[in-house]
């Protein structure tokens, strides 16, 4: 699988002495073009269609699913098929699988592109033990002939780009991903996302992105800095002292759509009280219609605190909301404290793909963790 490197197009210098890069500049994994170079993480519990398409609205380039299971493909699980519903504004985006069987994951990746997607990318990063437990994830750094004959065997089952995402290692200090990636670019990796946390740390520390300097001076494809972008200025100074292609934002978007945009455009002017809640009205509604109504109110209640808080809202209104069971209560209360979102709320569904763009001919519907 070839790449187009991206390089580090540098256009200008700004008053920190930083080269600014243009976010709005596309850039390629292998044919795929992505418009813009901010990428919206894969989040367990989090990346459900709404978010995807909420990203892309507000200047993701690229978005991905959550971690989809191999094993959960092949069994045909009602449930992790349902990860692989991918809708006509979603594109392009990248449809993540995990799992340490070779052969299962290469089925699995067919799936994933007849599913629609534009890329498959791998998950050599999940820390998690549920995962790791399975020789999935983030132990596979510590397996690079296994982890490269995974890559292999996907970029061989598929026409679409393969993509991986891993962190820097097992353990703290690690360096793993630095050896590891070039070998699975070599087994055909079209791009590489690097958090450099190692697995012990979770989401505890810093991200080094000195390491993911390093890894790009190693590799000719392009590279994904993931890890505590969280602003503009934070995204030009990591794209420009790391010479990546593309910065990924995930805990940072979560209930905050308004921060991408920051992040590509600079528009610094937060969000109305009636903006809010025209994005979380559609949001739960969007989440309504892919879960089900009973799986979406216990899912989307951590979200009610990610859009309210942030002091849009006062602290009491929240714990209002999340003790509702029925979702169209909450949507009847949050419009009760903002009427004017409702204009809004038309135009957004206005906007939405009409009728079923689901490209997937099978039973529909899971969550993992990263
Ligand atoms: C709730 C949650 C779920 C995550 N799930 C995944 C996942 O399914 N696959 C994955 O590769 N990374 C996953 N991650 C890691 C993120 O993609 C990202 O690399 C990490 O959060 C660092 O970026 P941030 O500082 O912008 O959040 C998850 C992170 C969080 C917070």
């Amino acid at each position: 699988m070839v790449a187009a490197v991206a390089g580090c197009p540098q256009t200008a210098c700004d008053y920190h002495g930083v080269m600014q890069v243009d976010l709005r500049e596309s850039w390629w994994i292998g044919e795929v073009e992505v418009p813009t170079r901010l990428v919206l993480a894969p989040m367990a519990g989090v990346s459900v269609q709404a978010f995807r398409r909420q990203g892309r609205r507000f200047g993701a380039g690229l978005v991905c699913s959550e971690m989809v299971s191999c094993a959960g493909i092949e069994h045909r699980n009602e449930k992790t098929l349902g990860y692989l519903r991918v809708a006509s504004d979603e594109h392009p985006l990248a449809i993540q699988i995990f799992g340490s069987d070779p052969a299962v994951m290469g089925e699995a990746a067919r799936m994933v592109a007849a599913a629609g997607a534009d890329i498959v990318d791998i998950n050599f990063g999940c820390p998690v033990r549920k995962v790791t437990k399975t020789g999935a994830g983030a132990t596979l750094l510590e397996q690079p002939e296994l982890a490269c004959r995974i890559v292999a065997a996907v970029a061989e089952a598929v026409d679409i780009p393969v993509s991986v995402k891993m962190r820097r290692g097992l353990h703290d200090g690690s360096r793993d991903c630095l050896t590891v990636g070039p070998l699975l670019v070599e087994a055909g990796a079209a791009s590489l996302t690097l958090h450099p946390r190692s697995a012990r740390q979770m989401y505890t520390g810093t991200a080094d992105h000195s390491l993911t300097a390093e890894l790009v001076s190693r590799v000719d494809v392009p590279v994904v800095a993931s890890g505590d972008i969280t602003s503009r200025a934070r995204a030009q100074t990591v794209l420009a002292l790391t010479g990546a292609a593309a910065v990924m934002v995930g805990r940072g978007a979560q209930g905050n759509p308004w921060a991408l945009r920051e992040i590509v455009d600079g528009d610094v002017e937060g969000p109305s009280r009636e903006e809010v809640v025209a994005e979380l009205v559609l949001f739960v509604r969007e989440t309504v219609r892919e879960l089900g109504e009973r799986r979406a109110s216990g899912f989307l209640k951590k979200f009610y605190g990610w859009y309210l808080g942030r002091g849009r809202f006062p602290r009491p209104f929240k714990q209002e909301l999340v003790v509702l069971d029925a979702t169209e209560e909450v949507v009847e209360r949050l419009l009760l404290a903002a009427p004017g979102a409702l204009p809004l709320i038309e135009a957004l569904e206005a906007e939405l793909p009409s009728g079923d763009e689901v490209t997937l001919a099978l039973p529909i519907s899971v969550y993992g963790g990263g």
